[in-house]
């Protein structure tokens, strides 16, 4: 077996320009490296601006390994901090969100921290009178992440100081975090309710794989989502069709539609489906909407933003986004076969309550651990995850329209059947999983 540790070579030789090794999804060594070194070298999204409206409120996350605090400080900034006392390591907080007020207060012997990390005040100070406390990273504070920033209310963050910066690792890509939020009247969006947790006993790559793989919804949907279609044949073209035909009967769209919706990567492994239409174009109107729309943007911009409905886009490698029905999946890697994907919802601030009752919806039909079709997708990564443990081949085939060029990178458009989204992941996962190794 190969000790990939200290070995960035092996490493590399797992990524072939058309295939990958098997070792990607099944070696809990690999997982353990990727925590260490491609996690914390790469942008991750950590959660949004929303949660975290008053000054103390805090969410608990977890990137790279790192236990984090992202919090609002008392100058309205937010700052991530690690979640990690400065006197002998235990968490500050251990509730998944909340307010801590003015400052933390660590649980066990009460050392407290402002919010930006700095250290407020020990008990019993004149212990450490005549110490070296006062020249240690102990008397610091909390450790302040520093490469930390917000788009439209997305929060990012790198946990070491290597490779591009926030606007050079994700350039053009984030258009569709600006379609997604210019889709609001008051072009803002606001986390709406809850998370949907759905543990997924796979690794984290063949889900983030999966949000761009259109070969699969016509043949792994069909108990879920064909059903539905044959639930719904026979009606009338103009007969108005429930929200939840409206959802699931797009996935069984044939070969030809998936492939014409199109492809574009971008490097360091972004991508979306959906370039000229997607499932989510034939939603019915919604006139109230229409109109709020319009009333902030003028006809003709409108109709460009809503006329951009993109299928999934993948903000590698943690962030999945689904702009045009406003909802997000978050894929946190637990070990190398099982990945937590948590599901969010957003209201677009301005528009009517049936924008996020479709969303709602959506998340529920598709995205929970509760949905039909989400359950076909995990059936298919388990089958992968047991499959890949069989000898005789160790590779993954990623040919389908493979182009010799492509390795050229810069941004690419292709036909939305093509395997191309995949092979950018991996390209960009092996140069960040060597660049600290
Ligand atoms: S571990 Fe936090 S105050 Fe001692
Ligand atoms: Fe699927």
């Amino acid at each position: 077996m190969t000790t990939y540790r200290g070995n960035p070579d092996a490493v590399r030789a797992l990524v072939q320009p058309d295939r990958v090794h098997r070792d990607l999804y099944i070696s809990q060594e690999l997982f353990e490296l990727e925590q260490e070194h491609f996690f914390a070298n790469t942008w991750n999204y950590a959660g949004h601006d929303s949660q975290l409206p008053e000054p103390g409120d805090y969410i608990r996350v977890e990137i790279a390994g790192r236990p984090l605090i992202v919090v609002r400080h008392t100058d309205r900034s937010v700052r991530v901090l690690m979640n990690r006392c400065a006197h002998k390591g235990s968490q500050l907080v251990n509730a998944p969100c909340g307010n801590t007020g003015k400052f933390f207060r660590c649980p066990y012997h009460a050392w407290t921290f402002r919010t930006d990390g700095s250290l407020l005040a020990i008990p019993l100070k004149n212990g450490y009178e005549g110490t070296q406390l006062h020249e240690c990273e102990s008397a610091k504070g909390l450790v302040a992440v520093k490469n930390v920033r917000l788009y439209r209310g997305f929060i990012f963050v790198k946990i070491n100081d290597v490779g591009p910066d926030f606007e050079s690792y994700f350039g053009d890509s984030l258009s569709s975090i600006d379609n997604m939020a210019d889709r609001s009247p008051e072009g803002e969006l606001e986390i709406a309710g809850g998370c949907l947790r759905f543990m997924h006993q796979c690794n984290w790559k063949m889900f983030v794989e999966n949000l761009n793989d259109t070969m699969h919804p016509m043949v792994a949907h069909e108990s879920s989502a064909g059903t539905a279609k044959a639930m719904w044949a026979g009606q009338p073209a103009d007969a108005p069709k429930p929200m939840a035909i409206e959802q699931f009967v797009p996935f069984m769209s044939d070969y030809k539609f998936f492939e014409d919706m199109g492809v574009r990567t971008y490097d360091n492994g972004h991508s979306f489906t959906g370039v000229h239409f997607s499932i989510h174009s034939k939603y019915k109107p919604i006139p109230a909407y229409d109109d709020a729309m319009k009333a902030r943007y003028g006809e003709e911009k409108t109709a460009q933003i809503l006329g951009m409905a993109r299928h999934n886009t993948v903000y590698y490698p943690n962030l999945t986004i689904k702009g045009a029905i406003q909802s997000i999946r978050v894929a946190r890697p637990i070990a190398a076969d099982r990945t937590l994907v948590e599901s969010w919802t957003f209201r677009l601030k301005g528009a009517p309550d049936e924008l996020l009752q479709r969303t709602t919806m959506y998340n529920r039909l598709i995205n929970s651990p509760f949905s039909v079709v989400g359950h076909d997708d995990l059936q298919a990564y388990r089958g992968m995850q047991a499959g890949l443990h069989a000898s005789g081949n160790d590779w993954v085939s990623l040919h389908r329209n493979h182009d010799a060029a492509e390795v050229r990178g810069g941004e690419i458009t292709t036909v939305g059947t093509s395997e191309l989204p995949m092979r950018n992941q991996y390209r960009a996962w092996s140069r960040y999983m060597t660049e600290t190794m």
